[in-house]
């Protein structure tokens, strides 16, 4: 990041001189202590107090800062405290008079959903020119895989792992948004989920607590760019703060219990990631942790992230989540709710108006000190000004921006390059895919063959779901050309109550009969994932799977392209369809992607970011299990007393880093640098990777370690790095990865963060499972 926004402000000036006669309410706050170093330890990070450089003290911003807010009623506080959201429709935003109300009132500061330079301005305008103090307003949107341009989902943009292409949609992503008004967006989602159960695995970068840190950074930097203020830069939120995706159940909002060690070493570490991105805000989840609500968890919002972590941003809840604390049974009534948010470290109530309705009594009734809220309100108005909002309140307010960015060509061919790299060819028995060039004739079948709402699956808000996504019928038409014909049939629903239905099978099966080959399309409905959205079961809902029997029955080649926000248990179509493409849900060009891939002009590249499971009774399973007592590989086959079902092998249907290319990698024995390392030094491995195919390709190298021994039982596996390689036909690479004893640290059997001395296993492989490479051994020592 560049240095941190140095300017003279005008409206800062202006709202100086024209509030100087006001009565001032209280003292210029003084500034909070600098967070002190410290040698504790979090995760698997060590903890050092972040200070990204937009957080560089400004001496001209305090001293505007001690001076506004020293002049600021309580309930002009309370407003910098408040986030509500705006009206709008699914045609756009409409505005609603309550809002305008508060507005005008100086009793909400930030405002959600709204969104185009217009609609902006016009609020803007309400604070602006009607308050006493003329603060601007910060407008906040879920912009989460795109604001217009629709990109994969998160899930699916982890699949790729391609940093690069993960930080271009949040660059994408910014720049639209930001020419639409939007100051701040609620994302990057860093939540780990290991249960596919939960409908928002869909939202973020799968389970793994490396590959979920590297996008958590790539996001944040996308988002913000090398300087918050620029005017095509976003304020990045990191959420959901924390272990939300441990729901018991994988049920959305339900109770998280889980161990310190499991929130330190698995949870927390994409959040130090992105806050040591430099990320602006965080958001507080719906769980609790350790029986506290999160948004009531001062251990999490000030123990964890400000003393040890340094955070330098502010924390605002997730939507009514301070109200929700007397649902959980932690809070008598809103007012204590409201009481306990603010000391645990909230500095914004989004959408819950606690803060507004019950905070001025708190303060009366001396449970709330008037240092608690300058110091949120400091918070708030040190990230309005780091965005330059004083400066210029409308200055994202551009209609000839908005105008000249939506939609452009460059952002769309960046969509389709990310979501083609996205996708994961998950099985190719005998070469089916590409599409052989002689095909004459294709039949398109499936719910999810010819549907825009789908293609850009949950958490598009300002996306078009109506008109612009290319769909796959659109796409294949596009691509296939003269002399083939693509014949299009629904024959299937996704929804539930399709199941055991077979109307649309007959003209299904017809248009299979008089086709050289049958593409399949089908998974779940957009909305079957994300908030809100999960379930017990992870087959094919609805009667696809009934019509993909048939299908398969015909004879004729098949393939089966997969889109969905979550793993799902394909099992039967693992043994019985020859190639299985999953898609996720690849965003506005997504047609176009699923045709690239599916013709051949594009060779896949991605990898899963989660575990597939062969049935939901394997929920919750990741890669990184541990060992057990009874290990099923220690025991006879088919033994009785080891960890192990009756009816499901242990073995997952498709492992953690698995996914096919149309070309092949050979990998040569690993190499170590030296047979040990100690303190202070660093190991370096490699390994030769070979295109042995005949085309060029993409592949995901992949380092794994197991620490044989520790003071508390160790995963057994890890991912400690990943490299992606462009290799043409016969060209070989050696890939290296270089750690450091750091690198192997976790939260050891005293609740200290660090490493211990022993014995590690090393491998580098196309994906998690030791079996897939040969591991070599080296020894950490003091
Ligand atoms: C609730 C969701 O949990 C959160 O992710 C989102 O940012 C807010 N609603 C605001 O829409």
């Amino acid at each position: 990041m560049k240095g941190p926004i140095a300017r003279t402000s005008t409206l800062a000036a202006m709202l100086l001189a024209t509030t100087a006669c006001a009565t001032a309410q209280t003292a210029p706050v003084e500034r909070a202590p600098a967070a002190q170093a410290t040698t504790a330890t979090v995760g698997t990070v060590p903890i050092q107090p972040a200070q990204p450089e937009w957080a560089a003290r400004d001496a001209e911003m305090d001293r505007f800062l001690d001076e506004l807010i020293g002049k600021m009623t309580l309930e002009e506080k309370v407003g910098q405290l408040t986030l509500l959201t705006s009206d709008w429709e699914s045609t756009g935003p409409t505005m609603r008079d309550s809002y305008q109300e508060d507005i005008r009132a100086g009793k909400v500061g930030n405002i959600f959903n709204a969104y185009t330079a217009d609609y902006t301005r016009e609020l803007q305008r309400l604070a602006v020119e009607n308050t006493r103090l003329k603060i601007p307003l910060m407008f906040g949107y879920d912009v989460i895989h795109g604001h217009r341009t629709i990109f994969p989902i998160s899930l699916g943009e982890a699949a790729s792992w391609d940093m690069d292409a993960v930080e271009k949609s949040a660059r994408v992503s910014a720049e639209e948004a930001s020419a639409e008004g939007i100051h701040w967006t609620f994302s990057p989602m860093v939540d780990i989920a290991r249960d596919a159960r939960w409908g928002r695995i869909s939202e973020g970068a799968g389970e793994d607590v490396y590959l979920g840190s590297r996008v958590a950074k790539a996001r944040v930097e996308g988002y913000q760019g090398d300087d918050l203020g620029a005017t095509d830069t976003v304020l990045a939120t990191v959420k959901h703060f924390a272990g939300y995706g441990a729901a018991q159940a994988g049920r959305d909002y339900h109770t998280v219990d889980i161990s310190e060690r499991t929130l330190r070493d698995v949870y927390l570490p994409p959040f130090k990631a992105a806050i040591d991105a430099g990320v602006g805000s965080i958001m507080t989840s719906f769980n609790e942790y350790d029986g506290v609500p999160a948004s009531g968890s001062k251990y999490l919002l000030t123990d964890v992230l400000r003393d040890q972590w340094g955070f330098d941003g502010f924390v605002v809840t997730d939507y009514t989540s301070i109200n929700e604390m007397v649902a959980h049974g932690y809070s008598k009534d809103l007012e204590q709710a409201g009481e306990q948010a603010l000391d645990a470290g909230v500095d914004m109530d989004l959408q819950g108006a606690v803060f507004l309705e019950n905070l001025a009594g708190s303060i009366a009734a001396g449970r709330v000190s008037m240092d608690q809220v300058d110091t949120a309100t400091r918070r708030v108005l040190e990230m309005k000004y780091r965005l330059g909002l004083f400066e210029d309140p409308y200055r994202y307010a551009d209609n000839a921006r908005q105008e000249a960015t939506l939609y452009k060509p460059e952002f769309l061919e960046a969509a389709r390059d990310v979501a083609r790299k996205s996708m994961v060819l998950l099985k190719n028995e005998g070469d089916t895919l590409p599409l052989a060039a002689g095909a004459q004739s294709i039949a398109l079948i499936g719910p999810l063959a010819d549907s825009k709402p789908d293609m850009i699956g949950s958490w598009a808000a300002a996306g078009d779901r109506q008109t612009r996504p290319v769909t796959v019928l659109e796409g294949f038409k596009a691509r296939a050309g003269r002399g083939v014909r693509v014949e299009y049939a629904k024959g299937a629903s996704y929804e539930f109550d399709a199941e055991g239905k077979t109307d649309g099978f007959a003209e299904a099966l017809a248009v299979a009969d008089r086709s050289d080959v049958i593409v399949a399309v089908m998974g779940e409905k957009w909305d079957m994932t994300g908030e809100a959205a999960s379930r017990t079961s992870l087959d094919l809902p609805g009667n696809q799977q009934a019509l993909l029997e048939r299908l398969v029955a015909t004879g004729k080649p098949v393939v089966l392209v997969v889109m969905s926000g979550r793993p799902n248990s394909i099992g039967w179509a693992d043994e019985n369809v020859p190639a299985i493409l999953h898609a996720w849900y690849p965003g506005t060009q997504g047609g176009h992607a699923v045709a690239d891939v599916v013709f051949g002009d594009y060779n896949p590249s991605g990898k899963l970011p989660v575990t597939f499971p062969r049935n939901v009774g394997q929920a919750p399973i990741h890669y990184d299990m541990k060992n057990t007592g009874r290990p099923i590989e220690l025991g006879e086959p088919g033994a009785k007393y080891v960890s192990r079902y009756l009816n499901t092998p242990n073995s997952p249907l498709y492992r953690f880093g698995y996914g096919l290319s149309y070309t092949d990698f050979a990998y040569s024995p690993v190499t170590l640098s030296a047979p040990r390392m100690g303190a202070g030094g660093s190991i370096t491995a490699s390994a030769t990777i070979t295109n042995a195919g005949s085309r060029a390709g993409e592949e995901v190298v992949q380092l794994y370690v197991r620490d044989l021994v520790g003071s508390v039982t160790r995963p057994v596996q890890e991912l400690k790095g990943f490299e992606k390689v462009m290799l043409q036909p016969g060209e070989s690479r050696t890939v290296s990865f270089t750690l450091e004893p750091e690198d192997l640290a976790f939260t050891r059997g005293d609740m200290s963060h660090g490493w211990e001395p022993g014995e590690f296993r090393l491998w580098i492989a196309p994906s998690s499972g030791a079996e897939a490479s040969t591991p070599v051994t080296f020894t950490l020592t003091e």
